[in-house]
């Protein structure tokens, strides 16, 4: 009999920490353990200063850690008295060997599934969290299935769809959840077991179960599919801003056809986060190992027009600001791979800052949660950026502004005063298409946003 009372979970990241804050919240009447390896992670999971900024996780947590949720390093501990084990470890793109730049690195998660088997004393069911390619469950099955005590052990795969940003209110209302299992009688009884915890607060027909391949495809599929429409919304900027069509009005036009759908139409200077370029690479690293040639081309493309997003709007700044950035100062208003997030990986922003720093520009950088990374995302770079928390201070001398990450704060900044602060011809390159427009243009800005036509006085 699995004791349903307990959950553990390994890793404490973006995904593990919040989802099992959200699951200890909603379920009071199961114990939550989140173990990692990480020392530092934990003491800060169980201080006022949590890890990672996420809107409303603060509360969760506060609610829950102490009476059901508990953060700790023992991981031997945690699998002996747990029988549902979420392994929630990073994948991250392998970066030496076969497969390197495109296949997932699963050391993290054999080494955890090797940690289990060592230490699991009776039947447990494990529930994959992390991303992985498809077939990895039967991967952990084979390590599991060795061993001498005559543990039963059945895999789930339950992949998580929350976005960074939203992920507590995607974790308290998913549009789905999705457990993958075995077709056998004791895989449809691990499934089971896993839909009861999220049925405590989701709707069952919101519950969907599948096979494990299914459901590990779903989410790589779900990923390229999401990055799919930027990429495409994207290619349509450039071909707006030499036609004089306005990529926002084009979005806006085929969003309403219900078949397409509004949301994820939003052009920008890239799209980052820590998974869709690692989920697309790693679908197709499994279309080439498969012989799927075109099938991993037309994926690998969305890839590629993203990169080439970033480098057009680097070009685009030197082409209208006289074909040189050297010795200028740019502000970049932004870090963060999106809004409401301090995380950075993967963000169109670290692209550009390198490429205007190549072209010898002064970049200023600025960011309400994201600066402390700016040294680590650009070693190379050392004291050649400068970071400054207040926007107004980062603007100051600049003779451009490019706006990366869609903070709110952006918005309602007072443009005039900053245009007074800044050298001139001032410019302003918006990459998220946040700003209003024609008003900088009336304070005096020579304005470029994404896909339409720019508005200039020089
Ligand atoms: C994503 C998926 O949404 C989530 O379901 C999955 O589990 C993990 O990957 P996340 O990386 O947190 O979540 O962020 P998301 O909100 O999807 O944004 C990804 C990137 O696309 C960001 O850089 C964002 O700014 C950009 N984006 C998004 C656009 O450029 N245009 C849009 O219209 C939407």
């Amino acid at each position: 009999m699995i004791d349903t009372s307990r959950i553990l979970c390994i890793g404490a990241g973006y995904v593990g920490g919040p989802t099992m804050a959200v699951v200890a919240a909603k379920c009071p009447h199961i114990r939550v353990d989140v173990v990692d390896i990480n020392e530092a992670r934990i003491a800060a999971w169980n201080s006022a200063e949590l890890p990672i900024y996420e809107p409303g996780l603060d509360e969760v947590v506060r609610a829950a850690r102490g009476r059901n949720l508990f953060f700790s390093t023992d991981i031997a501990g945690g699998i002996r008295d747990a029988d549902i084990i979420f392994v929630s470890v990073n994948t991250p793109t392998k970066t030496f060997g076969q497969g390197a730049g495109y296949a997932a690195d699963l050391q993290h998660w054999e080494k955890t599934a090797r940690q289990i088997l060592a230490h699991a004393t009776r039947d447990k069911i494990v529930v994959e969290k992390s991303t992985l390619p498809v077939r990895t469950a039967q991967a952990m099955e084979r390590i599991l299935d060795g061993n001498p005590a005559g543990v039963r052990f059945d895999v789930v795969s339950n992949p998580e769809f929350l976005a960074e940003g939203s992920a507590i209110a995607d974790l308290e209302r998913p549009d789905r959840v999705l457990i993958g299992g075995h077709d056998t009688p004791a895989g449809r009884a691990a499934r089971r077991i896993i839909a009861d915890i999220y049925a405590t607060w989701v709707p069952r027909e919101r519950i969907i179960e599948s096979n494990l391949w299914s459901a590990e495809l779903s989410k790589l599929t779900a990923n390229a599919f999401l990055a799919q429409r930027i990429s495409s919304i994207n290619s349509i900027s450039a071909l707006c801003e030499v036609t004089g069509a306005d990529v926002d009005e084009v979005a806006y036009a085929i969003g309403t056809d219900s078949r397409v759908g509004p949301r994820f139409l939003k052009a920008s200077v890239g799209f980052g986060g820590s998974c869709f370029k690692k989920d697309i690479l790693n679908l197709v690293y499994i279309c080439r190992s498969h012989g799927l040639g075109e099938v991993a081309d037309y994926w690998e493309s969305v890839v590629a027009i993203n990169e080439w997003q970033q480098s057009r709007f680097v070009r685009n700044m030197l082409a209208s600001m006289f074909n040189t950035v050297a010795g200028k100062r740019i502000a970049l208003f932004g870090f963060a791979f999106k809004a409401d997030t301090g995380d950075t990986r993967e963000s169109a922003a670290i692209g550009v800052a390198r490429q205007l720093l190549a072209e010898r520009a002064v970049v200023v950088i600025t960011d309400p949660k994201a600066l402390g990374s700016v040294r680590e995302e650009l070693p190379e770079e050392g004291d050649r950026i400068e970071c400054e928390i207040d926007p107004y201070r980062a603007a100051r001398g600049a003779h451009a502004i490019a706006v990366m990450t869609e903070w709110r704060i952006y918005r309602d900044l007072d443009y005039a005063r900053i245009f007074a602060s800044m050298e001139k011809p001032a410019f302003v390159f918006d990459g998220r298409n946040i700003l209003d427009h024609k008003r900088l243009h009336e304070i005096g800005f020579n304005v470029y946003a994404l896909g339409k036509a720019p508005l200039r006085h020089v």
